[in-house]
């Protein structure tokens, strides 16, 4: 198996919480120390929806690499870089959309979805149709393998795979690619082209995956064949040619058990987060004056922890001992909630003092910050152009 590409994007259109960092961050922490990482802001699809306030975009893309860096991702091990740096993007989302049939957009649920959530605005756009497609592009430029998302992308995803394999059905071929494949077979001398054949037609006839399996064994240890010969074989094997633009899999990140102030998922439309660079006042303040089980109005009636969105908080932050500490004692009443609340404020407070020292020595320091970027972009645009310069040839736009 090849290596793994990781590559994962998130829009800059405001301060990132503490669902983020224990959603998304943590996940793309880990991944950096596994796999190759790419990590970019999608600015682009941040216009899609907020073209009309393009400032609180500008004022995010900064700060939100900031929280980036703070949080642990490491430029030594992980490409930092912004979308709109790299605009082959859009070159790569522009041939695309030749080969994108309408109808394949529209039934992308995203799109009557958020239409119908975000109905204060105008989203019968041409870009916002085209949303999924950029993403497309973003992920075929960089052939990732892997893909970390929400479950709300895997449509997305699952449309970048459809796009990927109608590309490489309608140019994946290099220029006289079954001549070529015909060739090779007769270098493997008359005994073996006969066997290669044979497992050929059992593979695409009848999807004889063990005729698949010893075909390639038997091209890999084939001695007298070019490099180019043997992916030709391959390619020929399974009924396509060189593969150019690589069908991702997403990678589902478990769901983010971080829960709001109010109960609800945090997130900033329910404007119920406590965000990464929030002061120590703020933040004993927003938990203090969380809602707890209703049923405990005074301090002497008990309450169950299951009714108190505190608790949630106390299941991701809290050891066993503090949990316990708080199913006894509210059930019992022998606890206030005042009290109940203390660990989680000194939890929050804890997780968030190193990221937030470090997301200071960074704004103090905006040339390291751009730097960074600067280099993650330079990096992130080798690699697209050499998948474009594949592209344009077989969508025959090299002109010399
Ligand atoms: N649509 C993604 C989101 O809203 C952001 C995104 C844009 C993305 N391009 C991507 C995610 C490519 C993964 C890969 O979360
Ligand atoms: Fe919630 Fe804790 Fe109060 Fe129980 S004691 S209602 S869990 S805050």
């Amino acid at each position: 198996m090849a290596v793994e590409r990781v590559l994962s994007g998130m829009r800059p259109t405001g301060n990132l919480h503490l669902g983020h960092y224990n959603g998304v961050l943590k996940n793309w922490i880990k991944l950096q120390h596994e796999h190759e990482c790419l990590f970019f802001v999608a600015d682009w699809h941040a216009l899609t929806t907020h073209y009309d306030t393009p400032e609180i975009i500008e004022e995010s893309v900064w700060e939100m690499v900031i929280d980036w860096l703070a949080a642990g991702v490491d430029p030594a091990n992980a490409t930092i870089f912004i979308q709109s740096k790299v605009p082959e993007h859009a070159e790569l989302h522009t041939l695309l959309s030749m080969i994108t049939p309408l109808s394949w957009l529209e039934r992308v649920p995203t799109y009557k979805d958020q239409q119908e959530k975000l109905a204060s605005k105008d989203l019968s756009t041409y870009g916002f149709l085209g949303y999924p497609l950029l993403q497309s592009a973003d992920i075929l430029i960089y052939k990732a393998t892997q893909v970390p998302v929400g479950e709300d992308q895997i449509p997305h995803i699952e449309f970048t795979r459809e796009i990927a394999r109608r590309f490489n059905h309608l140019y994946g071929k290099e220029l006289g690619f079954e001549e070529k494949a015909e060739a090779a077979i007769k270098k493997l001398g008359s005994k073996r082209a006969a066997v290669y054949e044979e497992m050929r037609n059992a593979y695409q006839q009848s999807g004889d995956e063990e005729a698949l399996e010893s075909a390639r064994a038997m091209i890999e240890e084939a001695q007298n064949l070019s490099l180019g010969d043997k992916e030709r074989l391959l390619g020929y094997l399974e009924g396509g040619g060189k593969i150019i633009l690589v069908e991702p899999e997403y990678k589902l990140m478990p769901a983010s058990k971080m829960t709001g102030l109010d109960g609800q998922k945090m997130s900033k439309s329910y404007n119920n987060t406590i965000s990464l660079r929030e002061d120590v006042d703020t933040v004993a303040k927003k938990i203090k004056t969380m809602p707890t089980d209703p049923a405990r109005i005074r301090r002497t009636d008990p309450g169950d922890p299951a009714k108190c969105p505190v608790w949630q908080l106390h299941e991701v932050y809290s050891d066993q001992k503090t949990q316990d500490w708080v199913q006894v004692g509210c059930k019992g009443a022998s606890i206030g909630c005042i009290e109940c609340k203390q660990p989680v404020i000194d939890a929050v407070l804890k997780e968030l003092k190193p990221i937030q020292e470090r997301a200071a020595q960074y704004a103090e320091d905006p040339t390291l910050v751009k730097n960074i970027v600067a280099e993650g972009c330079e990096k992130a645009r080798k690699l697209a152009r050499e998948t474009m310069r594949d592209v344009r040839d077989v969508m025959g736009l090299n002109y010399g």
